[in-house]
Protein backbone atom coordinates (compact mmCIF):
# COMPACT_ATOMS: atom_id res chain seq x y z
CA UNK A 1 0.00 0.00 0.00
CA UNK A 2 1.50 3.28 -1.49
CA UNK A 3 0.15 6.18 1.20
CA UNK A 4 1.21 9.50 0.23
CA UNK A 5 0.80 13.19 0.86
CA UNK A 6 1.60 16.19 -1.75
CA UNK A 7 0.98 19.64 -1.61
CA UNK A 8 1.64 21.15 -4.88
CA UNK A 9 2.41 17.62 -6.74
CA UNK A 10 6.00 16.43 -6.51
CA UNK A 11 5.51 13.81 -3.74
CA UNK A 12 2.16 12.57 -5.65
CA UNK A 13 4.18 12.41 -8.40
CA UNK A 14 6.75 9.71 -6.98
CA UNK A 15 4.05 7.87 -5.09
CA UNK A 16 2.45 6.97 -8.98
CA UNK A 17 5.62 6.42 -10.37
CA UNK A 18 5.79 3.93 -7.74
CA UNK A 19 2.36 2.81 -8.90
CA UNK A 20 2.69 2.21 -12.02
CA UNK A 21 5.09 -0.03 -11.35
CA UNK A 22 3.98 -1.88 -8.34
CA UNK A 23 0.66 -1.82 -8.79
CA UNK A 24 -0.04 -1.46 -5.55
CA UNK A 25 -3.40 0.25 -3.83
CA UNK A 26 -2.20 4.09 -3.75
CA UNK A 27 -4.21 6.22 -0.75
CA UNK A 28 -3.93 9.95 -0.74
CA UNK A 29 -3.75 11.37 2.91
CA UNK A 30 -4.98 14.97 1.19
CA UNK A 31 -8.57 12.68 0.58
CA UNK A 32 -7.67 11.61 3.93
CA UNK A 33 -7.76 14.72 5.88
CA UNK A 34 -10.02 16.18 3.86
CA UNK A 35 -12.64 13.57 4.87
CA UNK A 36 -11.85 13.90 7.77
CA UNK A 37 -11.06 10.40 9.04
CA UNK A 38 -7.35 10.59 9.92
CA UNK A 39 -7.80 8.83 13.49
CA UNK A 40 -7.80 5.07 14.65
CA UNK A 41 -8.58 3.44 11.09
CA UNK A 42 -6.59 0.10 9.99
CA UNK A 43 -5.22 0.23 7.07
CA UNK A 44 -4.16 -3.48 5.99
CA UNK A 45 -2.04 -4.45 2.89
CA UNK A 46 -0.53 -7.52 1.70
CA UNK A 47 3.12 -5.88 0.04
CA UNK A 48 5.16 -3.71 2.26
CA UNK A 49 4.15 -0.32 2.70
CA UNK A 50 5.56 2.39 1.30
CA UNK A 51 5.14 6.16 2.65
CA UNK A 52 5.72 8.93 0.14
CA UNK A 53 5.60 12.97 1.45
CA UNK A 54 7.65 15.77 1.34
CA UNK A 55 10.44 17.32 3.55
CA UNK A 56 9.17 19.70 6.27
CA UNK A 57 12.18 21.27 8.08
CA UNK A 58 14.36 18.40 7.89
CA UNK A 59 11.81 15.97 8.80
CA UNK A 60 8.31 14.49 7.36
CA UNK A 61 5.69 16.58 7.63
CA UNK A 62 4.13 16.57 11.21
CA UNK A 63 0.49 16.05 9.88
CA UNK A 64 2.17 13.12 8.43
CA UNK A 65 3.83 11.39 11.19
CA UNK A 66 0.55 12.04 13.47
CA UNK A 67 -1.42 10.10 10.86
CA UNK A 68 0.97 7.16 10.93
CA UNK A 69 0.97 7.61 15.13
CA UNK A 70 -3.00 7.48 14.79
CA UNK A 71 -4.17 4.91 12.52
CA UNK A 72 -3.34 1.07 12.97
CA UNK A 73 -1.22 -0.83 10.56
CA UNK A 74 -1.72 -4.34 9.44
CA UNK A 75 -0.25 -7.41 7.24
CA UNK A 76 3.01 -7.07 5.61
CA UNK A 77 4.55 -4.69 7.99
CA UNK A 78 8.11 -3.91 6.01
CA UNK A 79 7.95 0.02 5.03
CA UNK A 80 9.65 2.17 2.84
CA UNK A 81 9.71 6.08 3.11
CA UNK A 82 10.57 8.16 0.42
CA UNK A 83 10.52 11.90 0.63
CA UNK A 84 11.04 14.73 -2.02
CA UNK A 85 12.84 17.91 -1.00
CA UNK A 86 13.91 20.96 -2.65
CA UNK A 87 18.09 20.10 -1.34
CA UNK A 88 18.42 18.56 1.75
CA UNK A 89 16.44 16.12 4.46
CA UNK A 90 18.93 16.55 7.37
CA UNK A 91 17.85 13.47 9.66
CA UNK A 92 15.07 12.64 8.49
CA UNK A 93 16.17 9.12 8.59
CA UNK A 94 16.63 9.28 11.78
CA UNK A 95 13.19 10.10 13.12
CA UNK A 96 11.87 8.17 10.57
CA UNK A 97 13.03 4.78 12.65
CA UNK A 98 12.15 6.00 15.52
CA UNK A 99 8.35 6.49 14.18
CA UNK A 100 8.95 2.73 12.92
CA UNK A 101 10.36 1.12 16.28
CA UNK A 102 7.02 2.63 17.54
CA UNK A 103 4.50 1.93 15.32
CA UNK A 104 6.72 -1.95 14.76
CA UNK A 105 7.63 -1.75 10.89
CA UNK A 106 10.23 -3.54 9.92
CA UNK A 107 12.61 -0.69 7.74
CA UNK A 108 13.72 -1.36 4.36
CA UNK A 109 15.25 1.94 3.45
CA UNK A 110 14.91 5.48 3.15
CA UNK A 111 14.98 7.63 -0.17
CA UNK A 112 15.49 11.35 -0.60
CA UNK A 113 14.27 12.93 -4.21
CA UNK A 114 15.48 16.22 -4.95
CA UNK A 115 12.39 17.87 -6.64
CA UNK A 116 11.32 21.34 -7.43
CA UNK A 117 11.32 23.90 -4.08
CA UNK A 118 7.26 24.76 -3.34
CA UNK A 119 7.83 26.64 -0.37
CA UNK A 120 6.96 30.23 -1.71
CA UNK A 121 6.24 31.48 1.51
CA UNK A 122 10.26 30.97 2.52
CA UNK A 123 12.12 30.59 -0.63
CA UNK A 124 12.16 30.83 -4.03
CA UNK A 125 10.55 28.26 -6.25
CA UNK A 126 12.17 27.45 -9.52
CA UNK A 127 10.88 28.74 -13.21
CA UNK A 128 8.89 26.89 -15.26
CA UNK A 129 12.35 25.74 -17.09
CA UNK A 130 14.46 25.10 -14.13
CA UNK A 131 11.55 23.01 -12.63
CA UNK A 132 11.46 20.91 -15.93
CA UNK A 133 14.96 20.04 -15.31
CA UNK A 134 15.10 19.29 -12.08
CA UNK A 135 12.29 16.46 -12.81
CA UNK A 136 13.74 15.27 -15.44
CA UNK A 137 16.77 14.63 -13.66
CA UNK A 138 14.55 13.25 -10.93
CA UNK A 139 12.89 10.33 -12.85
CA UNK A 140 15.40 7.69 -13.25
CA UNK A 141 16.46 7.55 -9.68
CA UNK A 142 12.48 7.39 -8.61
CA UNK A 143 12.19 4.69 -11.50
CA UNK A 144 15.17 2.40 -9.95
CA UNK A 145 13.95 2.77 -6.30
CA UNK A 146 10.67 1.94 -7.87
CA UNK A 147 12.09 -1.22 -9.60
CA UNK A 148 13.78 -2.08 -5.94
CA UNK A 149 10.54 -1.76 -4.00
CA UNK A 150 8.93 -3.52 -6.62
CA UNK A 151 11.42 -6.55 -5.99
CA UNK A 152 10.53 -5.88 -2.28
CA UNK A 153 14.72 -5.40 -1.97
CA UNK A 154 16.33 -3.46 1.25
CA UNK A 155 17.21 0.29 0.07
CA UNK A 156 20.81 1.43 0.46
CA UNK A 157 21.48 2.60 3.49
CA UNK A 158 21.21 6.56 3.28
CA UNK A 159 23.18 8.38 5.48
CA UNK A 160 22.40 11.68 6.44
CA UNK A 161 24.54 14.59 5.84
CA UNK A 162 23.32 17.70 7.76
CA UNK A 163 22.08 16.21 10.81
CA UNK A 164 21.52 19.42 13.58
CA UNK A 165 18.71 20.82 11.01
CA UNK A 166 16.55 18.74 11.60
CA UNK A 167 16.57 20.36 15.68
CA UNK A 168 15.21 23.44 14.00
CA UNK A 169 11.73 21.55 13.19
CA UNK A 170 10.28 22.46 16.45
CA UNK A 171 11.30 25.93 16.00
CA UNK A 172 10.21 25.92 12.57
CA UNK A 173 6.46 25.04 13.46
CA UNK A 174 6.26 27.58 16.48
CA UNK A 175 7.50 30.66 14.18
CA UNK A 176 7.17 30.20 10.81
CA UNK A 177 3.68 28.01 10.30
CA UNK A 178 1.13 30.76 10.51
CA UNK A 179 -1.43 31.67 8.75
CA UNK A 180 -1.88 35.18 9.07
CA UNK A 181 0.58 36.45 6.13
CA UNK A 182 -1.30 35.23 3.38
CA UNK A 183 -3.60 37.33 1.27
CA UNK A 184 -5.57 37.42 -1.69
CA UNK A 185 -5.08 40.37 -4.27
CA UNK A 186 -7.32 41.50 -6.87
CA UNK A 187 -6.53 39.09 -9.14
CA UNK A 188 -8.69 36.61 -7.41
CA UNK A 189 -11.34 34.98 -9.63
CA UNK A 190 -13.34 33.42 -7.49
CA UNK A 191 -12.96 30.16 -7.94
CA UNK A 192 -12.50 28.35 -4.60
CA UNK A 193 -9.68 26.20 -5.85
CA UNK A 194 -7.51 27.10 -3.12
CA UNK A 195 -10.37 25.93 -0.32
CA UNK A 196 -10.90 22.92 -2.49
CA UNK A 197 -7.13 21.37 -2.22
CA UNK A 198 -6.71 22.76 1.25
CA UNK A 199 -6.10 19.49 3.10
CA UNK A 200 -7.02 20.68 6.64
CA UNK A 201 -9.91 23.04 5.23
CA UNK A 202 -8.85 25.90 6.83
CA UNK A 203 -9.45 27.99 4.03
CA UNK A 204 -12.73 29.02 3.22
CA UNK A 205 -14.69 31.24 0.05
CA UNK A 206 -16.36 33.87 2.11
CA UNK A 207 -17.75 37.55 1.10
CA UNK A 208 -19.31 39.26 -2.31
CA UNK A 209 -17.23 38.14 -4.43
CA UNK A 210 -16.02 35.38 -2.77
CA UNK A 211 -12.67 35.43 -1.57
CA UNK A 212 -10.93 32.95 0.33
CA UNK A 213 -10.64 33.27 4.41
CA UNK A 214 -7.69 31.21 6.06
CA UNK A 215 -8.05 29.68 9.47
CA UNK A 216 -5.39 29.07 12.00
CA UNK A 217 -5.07 25.35 11.18
CA UNK A 218 -2.51 25.07 8.24
CA UNK A 219 0.73 23.10 7.67
CA UNK A 220 2.15 25.26 5.10
CA UNK A 221 1.73 23.06 2.44
CA UNK A 222 1.60 25.46 -0.54
CA UNK A 223 -1.35 24.12 -2.11
CA UNK A 224 -3.41 27.47 -1.84
CA UNK A 225 -0.63 29.89 -2.89
CA UNK A 226 0.88 27.71 -5.08
CA UNK A 227 -2.15 25.89 -7.30
CA UNK A 228 -3.80 29.40 -7.38
CA UNK A 229 -4.37 29.72 -11.24
CA UNK A 230 -4.34 33.31 -11.38
CA UNK A 231 -1.24 34.12 -8.74
CA UNK A 232 -3.77 35.98 -6.33
CA UNK A 233 -2.55 34.52 -3.11
CA UNK A 234 0.86 36.12 -1.64
CA UNK A 235 2.38 35.15 1.42
CA UNK A 236 3.50 38.56 2.72
CA UNK A 237 5.88 40.71 0.47
CA UNK A 238 8.17 37.91 0.10
CA UNK A 239 6.30 35.96 -2.43
CA UNK A 240 5.25 39.46 -4.80
CA UNK A 241 6.52 38.86 -8.41
CA UNK A 242 8.08 35.33 -7.96
CA UNK A 243 7.42 32.20 -9.73
CA UNK A 244 5.14 29.82 -7.67
CA UNK A 245 5.26 25.92 -8.58
CA UNK A 246 2.81 23.60 -9.04
CA UNK A 247 2.82 20.08 -10.65
CA UNK A 248 -0.69 19.33 -11.49
CA UNK A 249 -4.36 18.37 -9.38
CA UNK A 250 -3.95 14.82 -10.53
CA UNK A 251 -0.94 14.22 -8.12
CA UNK A 252 -2.64 15.39 -4.98
CA UNK A 253 -5.25 13.52 -4.97
CA UNK A 254 -5.43 11.17 -7.81
CA UNK A 255 -7.57 7.32 -7.27
CA UNK A 256 -7.82 6.61 -4.06
CA UNK A 257 -7.20 2.65 -6.06
C1 LIG B 1 6.66 23.84 4.91
C2 LIG B 1 7.76 23.38 4.00
C3 LIG B 1 8.99 23.02 4.53
C4 LIG B 1 10.01 22.56 3.67
N1 LIG B 1 11.18 22.14 4.21
C5 LIG B 1 12.14 21.62 3.41
C6 LIG B 1 13.36 21.10 3.96
O1 LIG B 1 13.56 21.04 5.16
N2 LIG B 1 14.31 20.66 3.10
C7 LIG B 1 14.12 20.68 1.74
O2 LIG B 1 15.02 20.28 1.00
N3 LIG B 1 12.95 21.11 1.19
C8 LIG B 1 11.96 21.58 2.00
N4 LIG B 1 10.78 22.00 1.46
C9 LIG B 1 10.53 21.79 0.00
C10 LIG B 1 9.66 20.57 -0.25
O3 LIG B 1 10.01 19.51 0.61
C11 LIG B 1 9.77 20.06 -1.69
O4 LIG B 1 9.59 21.06 -2.63
C12 LIG B 1 8.78 18.92 -1.90
O5 LIG B 1 9.15 18.20 -3.04
C13 LIG B 1 7.34 19.37 -2.06
O6 LIG B 1 6.54 18.23 -2.21
P1 LIG B 1 5.01 18.24 -2.65
O7 LIG B 1 4.98 18.89 -4.03
O8 LIG B 1 4.65 16.80 -2.73
O9 LIG B 1 4.24 18.99 -1.65
C14 LIG B 1 9.78 22.49 2.27
C15 LIG B 1 8.54 22.88 1.77
C16 LIG B 1 7.55 23.32 2.61
C17 LIG B 1 6.22 23.73 2.01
Amino acid sequence: MIIYFSGTGNSGYVAHKIQSVTNDQLISLQRVFRSGQNKGKTYHSEQPFVFVCPTYAWRIPRIVENFILNNNFTGDMRVYFLLTCGSEVGNAVHYVKKLCEKKGFDFMGFEAFIMPENYAALFDCPTKQEAKDILLRAKPEIENIATLINEQRSLKEHKARTKFLSHINGFFYAICVRTKPFTVTSRCISCGKCAERCPLQTIKMQGEPKRPKWGKQCTHCMACICGCPTGAIEYGKHTEEKPRYFLGDQYLIGENK
